[in-house]
């Protein structure tokens, strides 16, 4: 028996939207036929956005996209994506397949689709093989509204009005991918970068994100945070609003063979959880290191890389990261997102990796097909903490799981995060346990609810959508629970992601 004990006369922080963000780089088919399939292909587009991934990316309230890499974004040269499209420079993808990219989706697309969805931008620029120049040019071309040479450009090429961007990445991954850099290299190219990011909206500043650690490299993160603040006002934290950090599931945790997305065992199963919790206790030991240089926490940490990373599926291109997405998806997208509403006081964005096609995905698409995965079904239950104020609820009774091979992978059952908005109270939890069910009471500190509501994304250990096969596991009607003299009692379902919501 576990109880959940709610305090709702304790407010621990406001949960950003942005916390839901997602993100969408040029690799594989998440852009080009994810969702951009141009004016003439015959699928169902406006302006080249099909409408179908549009219209169910809307309905999860999607905060924030960002673009246009991960990798891609330090190789990525934003001149060369705007124009007429027919004479846009084309570039050999190295990250991603090696494929042509003809820089056909472009900032000017970007933010036609950002209009669709109605979210927020977050543009990643390019430090590892671009210049000063270059970043502060595309700032100028996208958002000064008076005469400029970059902002006449911008005209020329149908946009009169600026765009507004609301958080800039100062390159992906540079101790890797972004340029093989060392901490304190790239804190000094972070310092002279972002120094030429100019705000032409001082209304609406630009945020700054500089680039974080890899998983669990406390180093970078002192050391980048030792260079950026030295000499720096305690006010300017850093020279920055955002600290990145990049945290993937790999079931195994072995690069070189991840595990299936589909075939896998009970032991995986567990394993993947295990690996999931890890984003917890990465949150904790990088926070408290940013605590000491922003104790006022200032500086938001985001995480603008997570989710699930296995073996492409059989038969796809290496480089293109497609994977199918199960019940267990579902799980981890639950785990996750509890964990980065508990810490919203620190965490203030992260991206899903990656919207459509790619890695973790909301979607699937196959030609004029498309489904929605798992993981979407979560985000559509979770989308209620969006804005609203985080509670502090303690969850007891909970008893470890998990199967005793020859690694040992006991990880607690159940996850939990609890939000007020408006007056309702929204729960969210998890059950990781393959096959039992939990009964849980719920207690209030001071609420007496009078009506529950709530929906389940449940299914099979492996059980998946596919383009023909669209409703395997959705979000359904979840009516189990009772209001009781003194809280709610239900019993949450094995495998499984519940939404209560109390008034
Ligand atoms: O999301 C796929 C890749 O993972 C990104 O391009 C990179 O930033 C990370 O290594």
């Amino acid at each position: 028996m576990a109880e959940l004990l709610i305090n709702d006369m304790k407010m621990e922080g406001h949960i950003n939207p942005e916390l839901q963000g997602q993100f969408s780089e040029h690799l594989g088919r998440g852009i080009y036929e994810g969702i951009f399939v141009k004016e003439d292909s015959g699928i169902p587009n406006v302006n080249g956005m099909r409408q179908d991934v549009v219209n169910a990316l809307k309905k999860i309230h999607v905060p924030v996209l960002r673009w246009p890499g991960g990798c891609f974004a330090d190789e990525y040269h934003w001149m060369d994506g705007i124009g007429p499209r027919d004479q846009r420079k084309k570039m050999v993808n190295t990250n991603w397949g090696g494929v042509i990219e003809d820089n056909s989706f472009g900032t000017h697309e970007y933010f036609e689709l950002l209009s669709q969805l109605g979210c927020k931008s977050y543009i990643n620029g390019n430090v590892g093989s671009g210049t000063v120049r270059e970043m502060s040019e595309w700032m100028e071309y996208m958002m000064f509204g008076g005469k400029s040479p970059m902002a006449d450009l911008r005209r020329a090429n149908g946009h009169d009005a600026p765009w507004h961007v609301d958080w800039f990445g100062v390159g992906n991954e540079n101790w890797g991918c972004g340029g093989n850099m060392r901490p304190a290299y790239y804190a000094d190219l972070y310092r002279r970068y972002q120094s030429f990011l100019r705000q032409y909206d001082p209304e609406h500043p630009v945020k700054k994100v500089a680039c974080g650690p890899n998983s669990g490299d406390q180093n970078w993160t002192r050391k980048v945070l030792d260079a950026c603040c030295e000499g720096v006002a305690p006010e300017q934290h850093g020279l920055m609003d955002g600290l990145s950090l990049h945290y993937y599931t790999v079931p195994t945790g072995v690069w070189s063979h991840k595990g299936s997305s589909l075939d896998f065992s009970e032991e995986e199963w567990y394993q993947t959880f295990r690996q999931t919790l890890v984003m917890e206790d990465l949150i904790r030991a990088h926070s408290a290191i940013m605590d000491q240089y922003d104790p006022e926490k200032q500086i938001g940490m985001v995480v603008d890389e997570w989710g699930t990373w296995y073996d492409v599926e059989p038969g796809t291109n290496p480089g293109f990261l497609y994977q199918q997405n199960t019940t267990r998806d579902a799980i981890v997208a639950g785990i996750n997102l509890n964990i980065f509403n508990k810490h919203c006081d620190r965490v203030k964005m992260t991206c899903i990796a990656q919207t459509i096609n790619v890695l973790q995905s909301m979607i699937l698409t196959e030609g004029e097909k498309m489904t929605l995965t798992p993981t979407y079904h979560v985000f559509d239950l979770y989308h209620h903490h969006q804005d609203a104020e985080l509670l502090e609820s303690t969850l007891t009774g909970d008893e470890m799981t998990g199967t005793k091979g020859e690694v040992p992978v006991e990880i607690p059952a159940l996850s939990e995060s609890v939000s007020e908005k408006d007056g309702v109270i929204t729960v969210t939890m998890t059950n990781a346990d393959l096959a039992k069910a939990y009964p849980v009471n719920i207690r209030f500190a001071s609420a007496r609810p009078s009506k529950v509501t709530g929906r389940i994304v449940t299914g099979a250990m492996n059980a998946h959508n596919t383009v023909d096969q669209t409703d395997n596991v959705k979000a359904e009607d979840f009516t189990e629970a009772r209001i009781t003299g003194d809280g709610v009692a239900f019993e949450i379902p094995p495998r499984s992601v519940v939404l209560l919501q109390f008034c």
